[in-house]
């Protein structure tokens, strides 16, 4: 078979060394795939089909992520995250994300924030929001190892390195009303959302996460 492909059907198999990508991308994107299997579990569409996936994918990634944002080149870290990054990928694609990625997007357009940064910073504080009207964010509490799981997602952010404030990400407070604008019109993810959002449900959770 080797003789008759044609040189650009070949495959090349990167080192691992080739793989490493910078800590900060590593970390961004990795909260990025978390917020997905996060807001696929609590989504309005969530099933028990993408329940599994999206359990996995956190599992997978609160225990592999802190590694490899700090060890690349370990490849059993890498693969995990690489599964747990596909899992969330295939849970989502059946139940959409939610009111984080409403609140990240703006970010990003007006700050320039990369889209899992955006994320991560509005994670721990919409989950804290929704967490009162959907019992499923109970199911994180083992793999982050605390019972109050919006602290647990801050820790976890702090600890791959990424700002847990829009203060420290360069975001003004000026800003704000601003970003709640241009959220509050993103009705495909917010509908996703475990719990409804008002204008200044908006206002106040861009305010406590600044
Ligand atoms: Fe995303």
């Amino acid at each position: 078979l080797r003789d008759h492909a044609p040189k650009s059907q070949a495959i090349t198999i990167p080192k691992i060394d080739q793989l490493i990508l910078r800590q900060s991308l590593t970390a961004a994107s990795g909260l990025d795939a978390l917020t997905h299997a996060v807001e696929a579990l609590t989504a309005a569409r969530s099933g028990p089909l993408s329940d599994v996936y999206a359990l996995r994918s956190i599992g997978l990634i609160i225990e592999h992520l802190p590694v490899a944002v700090w060890d690349g080149g370990n490849a059993s870290a890498r693969e995990g995250m690489a599964l747990g990054a596909t899992l969330a990928g295939m849970a989502f694609n059946a139940t959409g994300t939610a009111a984080v990625h409403a609140c990240g997007y703006p970010l990003s357009g007006r700050f320039g924030l990369a889209h899992g940064v955006a994320n991560a910073l509005m994670l721990p504080t919409v989950v804290a929001f929704n967490q009162r009207l959907c019992s499923k964010y109970e199911l994180l509490k083992t793999a982050l190892g605390t019972a109050d799981v919006p602290e647990g997602l801050r820790a976890l952010v702090e600890s791959v390195g990424l700002p847990t404030r829009l203060r420290d990400a360069g975001v003004s407070w000026d800003a704000l009303p601003e970003l709640v604008a241009i959220a509050a019109t993103d009705r495909r993810h917010l509908d996703a959302n475990p719990r409804p959002l008002s204008v200044d449900d908006l206002q106040r959770l861009f305010e406590e996460a600044w």
